[in-house]
């Protein structure tokens, strides 16, 4: 597996990224409004596995915090890594930004989320209630210390894309 840094004129990705939204959230990204975020400095980071895509984090990293506002892995390559992979590369890069904490707020009932994420330093720090609709659940908010200690990582610039490769 690896991890790529995506630009916004990246469409191949950012339609990769569109079509696993439609197909996993009620609230989905369009194309769009992806490509406009990433034009504002949004971070999105794919993960490419078994010569396919196979999931992505999207992000933001200003001043010193960061917040992760996606992460999805396709059903059939969960529990494999993916997850894990894509949320150490954003923590990376957020640090690069000069994040020092990382925020997050996840459905109550997701137990693979809240799991991925306390397994990588994150705690819980508060309930919104009833936040999410369809179906409606409270959010527990997760809050982390970057660089938590298991990061480290490199990253470097691949000469035929533009976009960075990172793991
Ligand atoms: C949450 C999600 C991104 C995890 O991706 P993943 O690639 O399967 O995660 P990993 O393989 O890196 O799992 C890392 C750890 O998280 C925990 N975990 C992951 N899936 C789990 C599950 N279904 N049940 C319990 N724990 C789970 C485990 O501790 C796992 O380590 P292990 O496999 O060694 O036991 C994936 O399930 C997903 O895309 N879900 C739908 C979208 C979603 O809910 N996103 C989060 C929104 S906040």
């Amino acid at each position: 597996m690896r991890i790529i840094s995506v630009n916004k004129n990246d469409s191949e990705l950012t339609a990769f990224v569109s079509k696993a939204e439609a197909a996993t959230y009620p609230d989905p990204w369009s194309e769009a409004s992806l490509v406009s975020s990433l034009g504002s400095g949004a971070i999105l980071l794919c993960c490419e596995g078994s010569g396919q895509n196979i999931g992505y984090i999207i992000g933001s990293a200003v001043a010193d915090e960061a917040e992760i506002l996606r992460l999805t892995v396709l059903p059939e390559f969960r529990r494999r890594g993916a997850g894990t992979m894509l949320l150490t590369a954003f923590l990376n890069e957020a640090e690069k930004a000069g994040a020092k904490k990382a925020y997050l707020e996840v459905r109550s009932g997701n137990t693979a989320a809240r799991a991925l994420y306390s397994s990588l330093g994150f705690r819980e720090t508060g309930i919104r209630k009833n936040y999410y609709i369809k179906p409606r659940e409270d959010a527990v908010l997760m809050c982390a210390d970057i660089p938590p200690e298991r990061i480290s990582l490199l990253g470097d610039i691949n000469a035929d894309t533009g976009n960075r490769k990172l793991m």
